[in-house]
């Protein structure tokens, strides 16, 4: 059966990895978490006291100390980004991670690092992939093509609940603030901004739940699949 690639974009906390992971184990798809690429980059800056604006620091570490990989955890039941043959997965959850992720991932040099690299991991397709550029830059001829909203009230208490389950916890106006400085850096950026594709279609996460978003998409990829076949 002709695989698909399945571009899941969308504002922060909507739901869009929860979703996308729960599609890929559906139909024994890839899953790649394209935002725990920027965060690892963020991490590594970070540690290494590179500035954000020293940009020949930064292409020299893109170039040549910046490992990412992902790795299937069988014990903790995830994929794990690995950074440098570490696995970073908790660390780069944190919210101190959260609040420079933005301003990184405005940086052209690590953006186009990490849609090389995204591209690459893709091209077999048979991928779900989670992000805010992959139905435009990253795969502009996906299959299917995915844009989550959610009011973000509704986003930071989901947000708040993931942070209190891993220990961390984090008022909800902190929160909020959060998520509305990443949407407008997101969406204001030059190179790649967040953005719905003209083909995408907008999925609206506020009342809905999991299980009905994850159906949301099982129904476009089965529509795209009969598209496919009937051409
Ligand atoms: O999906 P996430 O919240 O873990 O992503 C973290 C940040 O990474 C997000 O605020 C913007 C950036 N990002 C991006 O610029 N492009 C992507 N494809 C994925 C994430």
């Amino acid at each position: 059966m002709k695989k698909l690639v399945i571009a899941i974009d969308g504002y922060s906390s909507c739901g869009k990895s929860t979703t996308a992971k729960a599609v890929a184990a559906e139909l024994h798809y890839a899953y790649l978490d394209t935002g725990a690429m920027y965060r690892g980059v963020t991490l590594f800056l970070l540690e290494n006291d590179i500035a954000f604006d020293d940009l020949p620091r930064i292409e020299h570490a893109l170039r040549e100390d910046i490992h990412l990989s992902f790795r299937h955890s069988r014990r903790a039941g995830r994929n794990e980004l690995y950074l440098n043959e570490v696995s970073r997965e908790d660390d780069i959850r944190q919210m101190r991670i959260s609040n420079s992720v933005s301003e990184v991932s405005v940086i052209a040099q690590v953006r186009h690092a990490m849609v090389a690299q995204q591209q690459r991991l893709g091209r077999r397709r048979g991928v779900v992939m989670d992000g805010r550029d992959i139905g435009t830059t990253v795969f502009p001829d996906a299959e299917v093509k995915i844009f989550m909203t959610a009011d973000v009230n509704i986003r930071a208490r989901r947000r708040q609940d993931e942070l209190a389950a891993k220990n961390e916890h984090v008022p909800l106006p902190d929160i909020i603030e959060n998520l509305r400085k990443r949407d407008h850096i997101d969406s204001t950026r030059a190179e790649s901004p967040l953005r719905r594709a003209p083909d995408a279609v907008l999925l609206d996460t506020t009342h809905i739940t999991i299980g009905e978003q994850v159906d949301f998409v099982l129904d476009r990829v089965s529509a795209a699949i009969f598209a496919a076949y009937a051409r």
